[in-house]
């Protein structure tokens, strides 16, 4: 990879876009286009043309959305599919019109059937309902893929297009949102803990039996698959994809219960009470697990374990802890 081309991160304040900026500049990736949310409104179509215009990148990670959790996706159903569907239309559209070759999109696991077979593998896309909780998201995010494919089989070898998508599963580690209401498990777990830990509190108690399956993503392994698949030969890229099913899963392969995770992260953050359940509470999903042999076979696999990755994330979360 060189240095020379003009890389722009959408979303590059973000979790995940930090984690793709850092890992460019770990390849000697010096310079970036970058716009913060404030500086320029990615729902906006003109503004959107403009910068593009001015700016000309020639690669693209698209890692901008509006994300949030069950409680955010229930209540703003209406923004999460409109600004996530302006948002990849804005970008994709105006990267061809102004003749960018190669961009890469995230998406989410959320694009998969409620009752998907587990593992869940990319063949599973578009067969049965969707979770109704975040079915406007994940709508837009299908919508994200299409994008790519259309804009593939239609000016793919007219114009040398090549654009890319990727579907993470559950993310953490540096830049993650530890809001006491509105984070995700691993987060809010350590969070719990944290503060169980400097109250010495006899126990930490948490929502459902324990008993759910989930896997998790360090997010500097999910930088690093961004930029593999982006660079990924395209003769070997379209050896392992369909045009019209080219999306590929990116997970750790990694399961793990609940109860496994709290007890895990109360190590990492050395909390020696006790862990409970309440299993009154609803468990969600007993398994959701993303089939990553596609990318396997590309020649990519995680490289951080979950207890070397909880680790770092505790540190990164004393940082903020201290500065909130
Ligand atoms: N984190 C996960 O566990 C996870 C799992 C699966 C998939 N993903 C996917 O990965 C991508 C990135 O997620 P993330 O966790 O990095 O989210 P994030 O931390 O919330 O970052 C999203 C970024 O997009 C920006 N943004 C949102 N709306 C914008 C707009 N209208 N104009 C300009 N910028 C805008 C946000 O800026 P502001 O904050 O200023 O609005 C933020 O910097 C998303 O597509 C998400 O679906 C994430």
């Amino acid at each position: 990879m060189t240095s020379t081309h003009r890389i722009y991160i959408a979303g590059h304040n973000g979790m995940v876009g930090s984690a793709i900026m850092r890992r460019l500049k770990q390849n000697g990736i010096t310079e970036f286009i970058t716009r913060t949310h404030s500086e320029l409104d990615l729902t906006n179509q003109a503004a959107v043309r403009t910068f593009f215009e001015i700016e000309k990148p020639e690669q693209v990670y698209l890692a901008a959305a509006k994300v949030g959790g069950i409680h955010a996706n229930n209540t703003y159903p209406a923004e999460f599919i409109y600004q996530n569907m302006m948002i990849e239309a804005n970008i994709i559209d105006a990267a061809f019109k102004n003749n960018v070759k190669k961009l890469l999109f995230l998406g989410s696991s959320c694009i998969y059937p409620k009752s998907s077979p587990q593992p869940m593998s990319e063949e599973a896309l578009l067969t049965s309902v969707l979770e109704s909780t975040n079915e406007p998201y994940a709508i837009a995010k299908i919508a994200g893929i299409k994008l790519c494919e259309s804009y593939n089989r239609q000016y793919g070898i007219s114009y040398g297009i090549d654009y890319r998508s990727v579907m993470p599963t559950n993310l953490y580690g540096q830049g993650d949102n530890y809001h006491p209401e509105n984070s995700h498990v691993i987060p809010g777990l350590i969070s719990r803990f944290h503060e169980a830990k400097i109250n010495n509190s006899p126990n930490v108690t948490i929502w459902g039996s324990g008993r759910p399956y989930r896997e998790f993503l360090h997010v500097d392994d999910m930088a690093a698959a961004c930029v593999y698949v982006m660079n990924l030969d395209k003769a070997l890229y379209d050896t392992h994809t369909e045009t019209m099913l080219s999306h590929i899963n990116v997970g750790s392969g990694q399961e793990l219960t609940i109860l496994e995770l709290a007890t895990l992260i109360g190590k990492v953050v050395g909390y020696n009470g006790q862990i409970e359940f309440d299993s009154s509470q609803p468990d969600g999903t007993m398994r959701k697990l993303l089939d990553s042999g596609r990318l396997n076979k590309l020649g990519w696999q995680a490289q951080i374990s979950l207890e070397n990755g909880l680790a770092l994330t505790y540190q990164d979360f004393l940082k903020y802890y201290k500065n909130s």
